[in-house]
């Protein structure tokens, strides 16, 4: 039995449709892009986009003492950011960029991560991360940055809440300090059987 001419064509057609499918899914959902940048700041660049604003060290200021276990909660609240960002000092970028010092940093200098025109735009317009910018940030980044390439918050079965911002924004305060102890070091909160994991937004 031969394939008539067309019916070749529809096959192409389709696996060519499937192809492209293939490369632009992780771009949709994750935001992967393939095209890398080697943007690198010097510190006396950073400094300049810097000059002018009068913010505090946020790292210097105090946070609420809290036990291990409310310290375990914080890092469950900040559960689906980790897939994208690390948090220590020689963190690698993944999906998105290392965020080690990220508050008083202006936004879009992390080395070699190639961050969208808005965010780039961003960064030209002065935006330095401060706590609250941050919190506005994660409430409704498509808000916040119309276009950027940040897939948060997912798009099923994912509650937004003030609470849960609120525990990343202190535990990004917490961990991304210099002189923090690794994330990789704090427990997640345990699970008595039959129990639902821990949900800031309950
Ligand atoms: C699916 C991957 C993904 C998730 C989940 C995610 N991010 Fe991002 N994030 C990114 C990407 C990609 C960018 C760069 C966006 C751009 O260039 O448009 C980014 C940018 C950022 C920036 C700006 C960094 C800079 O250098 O200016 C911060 C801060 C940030 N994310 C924090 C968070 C926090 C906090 C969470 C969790 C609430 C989170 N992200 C969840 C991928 C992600």
């Amino acid at each position: 039995m031969s394939v008539s001419t067309r019916g070749k064509l529809n096959i192409v057609i389709v696996l060519g449709g499937l192809l492209l499918l293939a490369l632009y899914f992780p771009y949709l959902w994750f935001g992967v892009t393939p095209f890398g940048s080697d943007t690198e700041f010097s510190d006396a660049e950073i400094a300049a986009f810097l000059d002018g604003k009068e913010l505090p060290d946020f790292y210097a200021q105090d946070l609420p003492d809290i036990t291990a276990d409310e310290l375990s909660e914080q890092k469950a609240a900040y559960s689906w950011c980790r897939f994208c960002h690390t948090l220590d000092q020689q963190g690698h970028n993944r999906v998105g960029p290392n965020l080690y010092g990220i508050f008083g940093q202006p936004a879009a200098v992390v080395d070699h991560f190639p961050y969208s025109d808005v965010f780039v735009e961003l960064r030209d317009q002065g935006l330095v991360w401060t706590p609250d910018n941050m919190m506005e940030f994660i409430g409704d980044p498509h808000d916040f940055a119309p276009g950027n390439r940040m897939r948060y918050p997912p798009a099923i079965m994912y509650e937004m809440c003030d609470k849960r911002d609120r525990m990343i924004v202190e535990y990004l305060l917490r961990m991304t300090a210099p002189g923090a102890p690794s994330d990789e070091t704090i427990a997640l909160p345990e699970l008595a059987e039959g129990e639902q994991p821990f949900d800031p937004c309950a």
